[in-house]
């Protein structure tokens, strides 16, 4: 109840400019020199495990998603992501070699708390990511790592998942370093492009400017896809989700890859593809995808460090040598774009019509 603007239009604005900031205090203690340290957990934690399963809902759901990609390359441990609220009732088995990990802001989502309460029924050892010490969740988890973020505010969530992204990659790592799944290299160079990811979520106003003065054009139109591959996908979800919350308008995530089986049906100039292509992951796969998209006439925008010859619209982002620093980098372009797009359309960012922050209630 104390926070304030600050000179910000909005907490949601207020709250992206903040990401740089708050990820750097998620990440303080937690990196030494070559390795990933939680002071809150220890290494036993991952004894026995030969799964990871998550659960969350909304926002966090796509933080678990992104995290899923991570754990199974970098940990080399099988790891699922189910919706909390689907995971309640589709009886799940549940043995004790799996990790159950529970991503939630608040740690008052009631399905995500009723599906942590099913897990430790069944004797798993339990998890928790979250923002909020002292949260229901956290009083219930055997593991708590608090992700740091400060008050959010904004409904439509931001700085929590970017740090819940950030502590879930951070943990992928600390598992592989305790199961000796990782190469000295490999683990050095993700520690390297862990340390640039507060630079890679600082906003310029440069930026700003150019998602500013494009919303204009992505008013309109009978909706929009989201898409990407790899953890570019979970993050298409998140831009969609975004859009879809504070501008009331059609938008779909999609896999870049399964557009051809259906909704590539939908492709013509109405129809708004925001095309999230990285250069260091899958960039010729997304390209071609793309260019099936172009070639029915789609009205694209793409999101990459590489001009695209489709593209009707381009937002250039910086060179990087890792996926993931694209990744942070790319979130921010939507989510400034989608609240661009909001006020735009002269809605109540903070507010949206028919959410809640928090959602204590099945
Ligand atoms: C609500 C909020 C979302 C959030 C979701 C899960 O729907 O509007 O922004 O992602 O709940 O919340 P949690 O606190 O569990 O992350």
């Amino acid at each position: 109840q104390f926070a304030q603007k600050d000179g910000f239009r909005f907490f949601m604005e207020k709250e992206i400019y903040e990401q740089s900031n708050v990820v750097s205090d998620c990440m303080l203690g937690r990196i030494q020199d070559e390795e990933i340290l939680f002071d809150e957990i220890d290494s036993s934690i991952i004894e026995g495990i030969n799964e990871i399963k998550i659960c969350a809902c909304g926002t966090s759901y796509h933080a678990g998603l992104t995290a899923s990609y991570l754990f199974e390359r970098l940990a080399k441990v099988r790891c699922n992501v189910v919706i909390a609220s689907e995971f309640r009732y589709k009886e799940p088995l549940l043995t004790k070699d799996t990790l159950f990990i529970v991503i939630s802001q608040s740690g008052e989502t009631a399905d995500t708390l009723e599906a942590l309460k099913m897990a430790k029924n069944a004797g798993l050892k339990t998890l928790v990511v979250c923002n909020v010490d002292n949260s229901s969740m956290t009083r219930l988890a055997d593991h708590t790592i608090l992700t740091r973020a400060g008050i959010e505010k904004g409904v439509a969530s931001t700085k929590a998942f970017s740090t819940q992204t950030v502590v879930l990659w951070m943990l992928s790592l600390y598992f592989a370093k305790q199961n000796d799944k990782i190469s000295k290299e490999t683990l050095q160079k993700e520690i390297h492009a862990l340390r640039e990811v507060p630079k890679s979520l600082i906003v310029s106003d440069k930026m700003h400017e150019k998602t500013k003065r494009l919303s204009k054009r992505y008013l309109h139109g009978h909706g929009f896809f989201f898409i990407g591959r790899d953890v570019f996908f979970p993050l298409a979800l998140e831009g969609a989700l975004k859009l879809k919350e504070i501008s009331y308008l059609h938008a779909e995530g999609y896999p870049a890859g399964e557009m051809k089986h259906g909704p590539i049906a939908l492709a013509d100039p109405e129809l708004f593809t925001i095309a999230l292509m990285p250069e260091n992951l899958l960039y010729d796969k997304i390209k071609s995808n793309v260019e099936e998209l172009s070639a029915r006439d789609s009205t694209i925008c793409t999101i990459s460090p590489l001009e695209f010859e489709l593209s009707d619209d381009f937002i250039k982002t910086q060179k990087t040598d890792h996926y993931m620093l694209e990744f942070f980098e790319m979130l921010v372009v939507l989510q400034l774009l989608s609240m661009e797009i909001s006020v735009r359309l002269g809605n109540d960012v903070d507010m949206p019509r028919n959410l809640a922050k928090s959602v204590t209630v099945e």
